[in-house]
Parts: C-alpha cells; sequence; structure tokens
C-alpha cells in the first residue's frame, strides 16, 4: 500500500506507462520487458484496484446493441451498487418482458433498486443511450465492444428482435419506444437484404459515442451516418473517458478484468449468456463475415482497434490473464438453481420489487 500517492498520481504513473505499453503492442513484441516494468511497479497496480472503482462512480453503461446485455449483472452486482439484486441475476427468465427484458428493466426498476452515485440508470430513458454529456460522463463510461461485421451480422441474425426488419415507418409511427422485440407485427416484417442492413448499422458504435444531441435512436433506420471524423473522435473518448472497456469477443476475461479493476468477486451470473447470439467466448462461434462478400464497417473498425488496445493494456496492467483469472473462472461452473418467479413484478405502491425472485438467490454446482 502507498498511502502517500494520491490517486492523481498514480493516474499520471499509468498514463506514462500506457504509451510505452501500447507501442510494445503496436511493434508486437518486447512484452517480456513489459511485463518486467508491471511486475517492478507491482505495488502500484495493487493500489490501483482500491481507488478505480471509487473514481469511477457512478458508472455510466454505453450499452451498443448486440455487445452482450448481460453485462448488466457485472454493473449491478457491484458492491452496493443495487444492494437489493445481491444474488440476483437479471435476465429474460427473471426480469420477463422476453426479448425487451433489459429495457423494461433499465426503465421500470434500475432507478429504484440502484444508487445513483454507483450507477446512473439510463436517463432519460433509452436502452441504446448514447453519451449525453462527454465531458460530465468522461472518466465514468463503461462498455462492451465488439467487431464490426460480428456486431452487425449478429444483428441481421437476430430473429427474435428482427432488427433487420425494422422500417422507417415503424420509427415515425412511434418515436422514442426502442424495443419492439415484442410486437408480432415487427417480427413478421420481411428482413432487408444484409447488404443494406450492413450499411444501416454501419457506425453504430461511432454514432452512440458521438451523437450528444439525436434526433433518431441508434436502430432507428433514417440516422444519421457518421464519418470518419466522427470515428476519430469516438476512438479518443474510448481511450480517455472509458473507466473500463471489455470485448465481446473475450468475454470471460473482460469480466475477470472488470473486477480486477474494481474489486467485488466474480459471479456465475455475468457468465450467463442471457442470448446465445451474444455469447463472445469462442471463435468458432463467430459469425461467417464472408457473408458480407469482403464488405466491411471502416467506421467502427477505428473504434474497435481503440477498444482492443484500451482491452489489452489494462489486462498487462492488471495482470489479467488466462493464468491468473482461474478463481474467477471457477465462479463460471455456479448455476442458478430451480425455477425463477417469472410472474412477480414491479410495486409501484410499495416502491419495491414485491417478492422477486426469492426462490433465485440459491447457487448450486
Ligand atoms: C501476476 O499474477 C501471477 C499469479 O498470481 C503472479 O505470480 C505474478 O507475479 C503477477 N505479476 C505481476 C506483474 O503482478
Ligand atoms: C454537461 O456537463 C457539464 C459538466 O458537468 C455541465 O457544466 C454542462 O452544463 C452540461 N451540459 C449540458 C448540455 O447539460
Amino acid at each position: 500500500m502507498l498511502p502517500f500517492l494520491s490517486s492523481h498520481a498514480i493516474a499520471r504513473f499509468l498514463s506514462l506507462l500506457y504509451p510505452a505499453i501500447s507501442l510494445a503492442w503496436r511493434r508486437n513484441g518486447d512484452e517480456e520487458a513489459i511485463q518486467m516494468q508491471l511486475l517492478q511497479h507491482k505495488f502500484v497496480l495493487e493500489d490501483v484496484a482500491g481507488w478505480s472503482l471509487e473514481e469511477a462512480q457512478p458508472l455510466d453503461w454505453i450499452h451498443f446493441p448486440k455487445t452482450g446485455s448481460s453485462f448488466v449483472n457485472a454493473i449491478v452486482h457491484l458492491n452496493g451498487a443495487c444492494p437489493s439484486l445481491a444474488n440476483f441475476a437479471l435476465n429474460e427468465d427473471t426480469v420477463g418482458s422476453g426479448t425487451c427484458w433489459l429495457s423494461y428493466w433499465l426503465e421500470h426498476k434500475c432507478p429504484y433498486v440502484c444508487n445513483a452515485d454507483k450507477y446512473t440508470c439510463p436517463q432519460p430513458f433509452h436502452a441504446h443511450l448514447p453519451v449525453t454529456n462527454y465531458s460530465a460522463q468522461r472518466g465514468h463510461l463503461v462498455g462492451m465492444f465488439r467487431d464490426p461485421n460480428q456486431r452487425i451480422l449478429s444483428g441481421y441474425h437476430d430473429d427474435d428482435n428482427n432488427f433487420a426488419g425494422y422500417t422507417e415507418e415503424l420509427f415515425t409511427r412511434d418515436l422514442g419506444v426502442e424495443c419492439r422485440g415484442q410486437s408480432e407485427v415487427v417480427k413478421s416484417l420481411p428482413k432487408r437484404p444484409l447488404s443494406e442492413f450492413a450499411e444501416m448499422w454501419k457506425g453504430g458504435m461511432t454514432y452512440q459515442l458521438v451523437t450528444e444531441h439525436p434526433t433518431t435512436v441508434t436502430l432507428d433506420p433514417r440516422r444519421l451516418q457518421v464519418t470518419r471524423r466522427d470515428a476519430t473522435e469516438a476512438a479518443r473518448r474510448v481511450r480517455d473517458g472509458f473507466a473500463f472497456v471489455g470485448l465481446t469477443e473475450e468475454w470471460d476475461l473482460s469480466i475477470c478484468l472488470f473486477h480486477k479493476m474494481f474489486g467485488g468477486a466474480c459471479n456465475a451470473f455475468e457468465f450467463v449468456d442471457t442470448r446465445p447470439s451474444f455469447d463472445g467466448k469462442s471463435a468458432e462461434q463467430d459469425y461467417d463475415d464472408s457473408e458480407l462478400q469482403g464488405w466491411y464497417d471502416d467506421i467502427d473498425d477505428v473504434v474497435y482497434a481503440a477498444a482492443a488496445e484500451v482491452f489489452h493494456q489494462n489486462l498487462f496492467l492488471f495482470n489479467v490473464s488466462q493464468e491468473t483469472c482461474q478463481e474467477c473462472y471457477s465462479k463460471r461452473s455456479l448455476r442458478l438453481k430451480g425455477s425463477l418467479a417469472q410472474t412477480a413484478f414491479y410495486d409501484e405502491s410499495c416502491g419495491y420489487w414485491a417478492g422477486m425472485f426469492v426462490e433465485a438467490g440459491v447457487l448450486v454446482d
């Protein structure tokens, strides 16, 4: 412990260390030298884990569509964030509302069960809320990033939400209501061609990172296209504004890193893949991007490259690897026992979860 080092001093130390690591990554070599450097400064790292959460709170999750809804479980289970949810998983079964469970929960429950000084529920409500005021949110942002082509293919093949069937008319009629996955009408709409869909979703992560006063929601086919210049700014925000950057492709390592940075124990819920198509655990499950016939998202590629760089830097800084994550991963095998109460709802009159999850809080091997 280094009580005489202020967090600013540590931050300054880290900012000095970053370029060296980043350079090593670009050169794709010299990793051993970096490891040595890290070993020498191990004491600093140990201290970092303690303060980084405090500095980062209230956390502000920027949730890009198809990057992993289950990340909400990592956030809400942080110490003190949403105390009544301790030992309870949020997912489609426990929340209800089908594919709209996350939207439903964020809008109707989050503000009542989470402490605003630990986690900022998306306000005004919007499941895929963009950055709304970067200067105020800088340093508090957290998020999972996904390879742009994979994100687009995952969106295209998501038959439950049928994003590819979204029409402009749908948004004209009922602007602001983002989750349409519940609607049978939406489910039955024909998908537009993949090439068209890809153009529509292109730059989607950039859009959420730089469009501070959007007139259209992220999933609206009419949303404005972003430019490479926007992508450069978005990438800068990923590097400077995010307290935590995870990669959907490296889900388990990301969860492990999250806890090394912010403390708290890894939890089975965080590994529960709420939607199979979000699963980034292994390369075999990647979508075959030859479907895109050479097309790629040259805007979001810039953002994803920045996210991957920050992610790998942090793996080094916090000594996170398959080896050092074994204890965290041992929680993966725990599964929720029993059937979960699906019918309980938020009780408006008493302002709390009424009897929700009573059966759900038991973990078994
Ligand atoms: C990383 O963790 C391993 C396993 O706990 C430990 O042996 C090693 O010293 C750590 N390295 C650094 C740089 O902290
Ligand atoms: C954004 O946040 C800053 C810093 O907290 C604040 O001064 C400013 O008024 C905010 N801007 C808007 C448009 O809310």
